[in-house]
């Protein structure tokens, strides 16, 4: 009798800089699963064709990222709500019936990652402010009110973006200018940047942070560098911080679930093979 392999992939355009490869290879040493993970860059017409065949060829599933990650709804057979909710996927389930499921674990990641690293934080207790509109927001803004924070305020440097967010996602989302963002920061419980500021690369977050406060979460999605500005001068102000690494790490947990058949973990080895 042949054993099957089972392959996954993530499929980007580029994908050379993806670090899911080593985050999945860590985690299929782990436990001794004879699977593999490949990084496969697909270009955006070549993408209906790879998604089909990929089944064929012994694929479990894939993670998709940029540019990816609304065209993959519409090859999918099933879609979860909260994937249509936030209008992208990062994750295809290949199923055994030879349907395409597609789902979208990053609003779980970047919760579950904030549940890990501050274990304290009450989302319910006061407003979020959430800096940025772009692809990113949309699962951040969806999980935040998913877990109940009661307002949610929302800046970005080009605004009609966020009032469209604020159209989609209701009235618990108020849009402010990105010029205030400063001054919106002290009665805030939670922040997130969701913005590339602040990136290897990238201009710095360079808005005020004198309002920063103890008692306030505040998190980054920029993980390189792993502690951004915000983070260290959050640090000193006395605030909880987490970053942004362990969304990446915590997302990928319910894929790997679901196409290896063991629920891994979220633990120093894999955050040290991942920064390799
Ligand atoms: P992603 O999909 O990773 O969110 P994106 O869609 O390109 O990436 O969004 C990048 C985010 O960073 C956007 O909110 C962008 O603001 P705009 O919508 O105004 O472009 C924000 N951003 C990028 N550079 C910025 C800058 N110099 N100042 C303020 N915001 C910036």
């Amino acid at each position: 009798m042949s054993t099957i392999i089972p392959l996954a992939a993530v499929l980007g355009h580029p994908i050379a800089h993806s670090r899911s490869p080593q985050l999945h290879g860590h985690w299929l040493a782990r436990y001794g699963i004879a699977g593999h993970y490949v990084p496969i860059d697909v270009s955006p017409g070549n993408l209906d064709d790879v998604i089909r065949t990929l089944p064929k060829l012994g694929f479990v599933g894939v993670n998709v990222t940029i540019p990816h990650k609304e065209a993959v709804l519409g090859l999918a057979d099933l879609v979860t709500d909260r994937a249509t909710l936030i209008g992208a996927a990062n994750t295809l389930i290949f199923r055994k019936d030879g349907k395409i499921h597609a789902d979208n674990t990053d609003g779980y990641g970047f919760i579950q990652n904030i549940r890990q690293g501050a274990p304290d934080w009450q989302p319910k207790a006061g407003p979020a402010l959430v800096l940025g509109a772009g692809g990113a927001a949309r699962a951040i803004i969806a999980s935040l009110l998913d877990v109940g924070v009661p307002k949610l305020v929302l800046a970005n440097r080009t605004r009609i973006k966020a009032e469209k967010l604020q159209a989609d996602f209701g009235k618990r989302v108020e849009v402010i200018d990105w010029i205030q963002v400063g001054n919106q920061i002290e009665d805030a419980h939670t922040i997130v940047n969701t913005t590339s500021l602040g990136m290897v690369g990238h201009p710095e977050l360079r808005v005020p942070l004198d309002g920063l406060r103890p008692g306030q979460l505040v998190t980054d999605l920029v993980y390189a560098p792993l502690h951004t500005r915000l983070l260290v001068e959050a640090a000193a102000a006395g605030c909880t911080t987490v970053d942004g690494l362990g969304m990446l790490l915590h997302q990928a947990v319910p894929a790997f679930e679901r196409w290896f058949g063991q629920r891994p973990e979220v633990d120093d080895q894999l955050r040290a093979a991942v920064l390799k």
